[in-house]
């Protein structure tokens, strides 16, 4: 692994997917749980270009389901790393979605997702740091820093009452 400073939009990822009758609920929109592992797919995908390593997911938060994507959906799946800490990082993806034939984008989901860079032994290992360029990148990453402190007081109270 390199430790040499990457970008955030060197290792930005983009899926395209579409709702298909056998990802649906008995609501006639995207499962949830399948929602899910496409996000946890493109976190994922952009933790592992960004660290060069593998990575394992550690935590999902904040993940909300915004609008149904009833069957025909074509869905846009975006994620970044939005900060390295040390052995870990935050990804966050946001779906966008819009009927075939249809100009109209429709927020379906995001969520915060934290990955941890790992060795064979499947040991944590330290990433590369990650430069944001942007306002927007630069924004995430100070937002991704107050939510892993609140991330980690939410661990350690839950650990506490155990
Ligand atoms: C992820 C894993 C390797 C971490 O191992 P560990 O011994 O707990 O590692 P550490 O205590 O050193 O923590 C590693 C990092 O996670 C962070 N962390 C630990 N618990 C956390 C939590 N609940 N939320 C957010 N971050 C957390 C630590 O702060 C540390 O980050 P840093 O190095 O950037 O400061 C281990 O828990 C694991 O293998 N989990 C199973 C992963 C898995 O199977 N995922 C599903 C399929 S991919």
């Amino acid at each position: 692994m390199g430790e040499k400073a990457r970008t955030v939009s060197a290792s930005c990822v983009e899926m395209a997917e579409i709702v298909q009758p056998m990802d649906i609920n008995i609501h006639g929109s995207i499962f949830g749980g399948h929602l899910m592992s496409l996000v946890d797919k493109a976190g994922g995908i952009a933790a592992c270009r960004h660290s060069g390593t593998s990575v394992v997911t550690l935590s999902v938060d904040h993940l909300a389901f915004k609008n149904p994507a009833p069957v025909g959906t074509i869905l846009s799946i975006k994620a970044s790393v939005n900060r390295v800490f040390r052995t870990s990082m935050e990804a966050g993806v946001r779906v966008i979605g819009w009927k075939a034939g249809s100009d109209e984008e429709t927020l379906i989901c995001r969520a915060y997702i934290t990955y941890v860079a790992v060795d064979e032994a499947k040991k944590p290992i330290p990433v590369r740091p990650i430069v944001p360029e942007t306002s927007d990148q630069i924004r995430r990453w100070e937002e991704a820093g107050r939510r892993r402190e609140a991330r980690l007081a939410l661990v350690s109270s839950l650990e506490e009452r155990r």
